[in-house]
């Protein structure tokens, strides 16, 4: 038998606030029919006046524990992955812990900006295998509007704030590629190309800094990193491409998801899309489609999933499921 980390609970959150594309006219030199046909997106939630992070993320927790009917108490760890904590420490992670009311475990967040679920992902997967913790809430929560120089028209259009989690539980399966659960994961990094998606501040440079990229750059590295790692983590689980049931992306550019399914050989029926209505979320992006995706229908117990991820750093990874 194999310890696994299965999927147990999922919930998101958006804040209320909802922007269409054609709000950006008003203030830049842009269109709505620009941002649909280069990126796909249509519309964005952007946070409240004093709303955080940490707000948004406990709100998706609350929702994954609901779900899967459980108490935070009955979890043993909170991993989020974010770029945008509220505040440089503590964690948002040990924020959320005191905002459900957890008063055990331990909590920490990860930082791998886009990439950062997957990341997350992997690493509760490694303690339950373990055997460090039973039950893990993986989280993914941004607050990017903060970030954003609203006079840099290649980059504002492009992002929005939100939160999905996940709840991770340890169960015993048979240990072959029909189980349940986190079954493999690919993990990659190259610090040697920081300057095409960075935010240009931070705290040992005194400022916070808005984000700045060269967008063909990644787009390119996008579509040639992302079903290499996809089938790189496929690979590792006995598996093919042709086995997925749904490749839910990180959701960034609809190109760059059409790219990459087109790549892996498999349809756009077999992918869940929600680049529309949230648009790029980081970390947030993937939890979020995940959530969405299982209230919509679409993802059902025993099908087989893929998540990818490339942003910042450049950092980018996969990990292959089984819901
Ligand atoms: O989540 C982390 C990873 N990030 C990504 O995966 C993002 C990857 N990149 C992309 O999604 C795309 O590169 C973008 C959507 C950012 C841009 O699309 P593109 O087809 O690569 O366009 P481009 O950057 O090559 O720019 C084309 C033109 C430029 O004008 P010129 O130089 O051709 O005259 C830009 O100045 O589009 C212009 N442009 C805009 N025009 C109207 C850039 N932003 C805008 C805008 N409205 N908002």
């Amino acid at each position: 038998m194999t310890r696994r980390a299965v999927v147990v609970g999922t919930g998101h959150y958006l804040p209320q606030r909802v922007v269409e594309n054609a709000e950006f006219e008003a203030t830049l030199d842009t269109t709505d029919e620009w941002i649909r046909s280069r990126s796909g997106i249509e519309r964005r939630h952007f946070a409240a006046e004093g709303e955080t992070t940490s707000d948004m993320a406990a709100k998706a927790a609350e929702r994954a524990l609901a779900d899967a009917g459980l108490t935070a108490n009955d979890v043993d760890a909170i991993v989020v992955a974010t770029s945008t904590p509220d505040l440089t420490f503590p964690s948002a992670a040990t924020m959320v812990q005191s905002k459900l009311g957890m008063t055990r475990g331990f909590a920490f967040d990860v930082q791998a900006v886009c990439a950062g679920f997957v990341y997350a992902l992997s690493n509760a997967s490694a303690l339950i295998a373990s055997g460090q913790a039973s039950r893990v809430m993986v989280i993914g929560a941004e607050t990017f509007s903060r970030i954003m120089d609203w006079t840099d028209r290649s980059t504002c259009v492009l992002f929005g704030d939100g939160a999905g989690a996940l709840l991770l539980e340890a169960q015993e399966q048979p240990g072959t590629n029909s189980d349940r659960g986190i079954l493999a994961t690919d993990l990659n990094s190259d610090g040697r190309y920081k300057d095409l998606l960075y935010v240009d501040g931070g705290v040992s440079t005194h400022t916070t800094g808005h984000l700045r990229m060269q967008g063909n750059q990644v787009f390119r590295h996008a579509v040639e990193k992302l079903a290499s790692t996809a089938n790189t983590a496929l690979d590792r689980a006995g598996l093919s491409a042709a086995d997925v049931d749904w490749i839910v992306p990180h959701q960034a550019n609809i190109r760059i998801i059409q790219g990459t399914a087109k790549k892996m050989g498999l349809s756009m029926d077999n992918v869940v899309v929600t680049v529309q209505d949230h648009g790029n979320t980081s970390a947030a992006s993937i939890p979020l489609a995940l959530s969405v995706g299982k209230d919509r229908g679409q993802i059902k117990e025993g099908d087989l999933i893929v998540t990818e991820a490339i942003g910042g750093g450049l950092a980018w990874g996969a990990v292959v499921l089984r819901w």
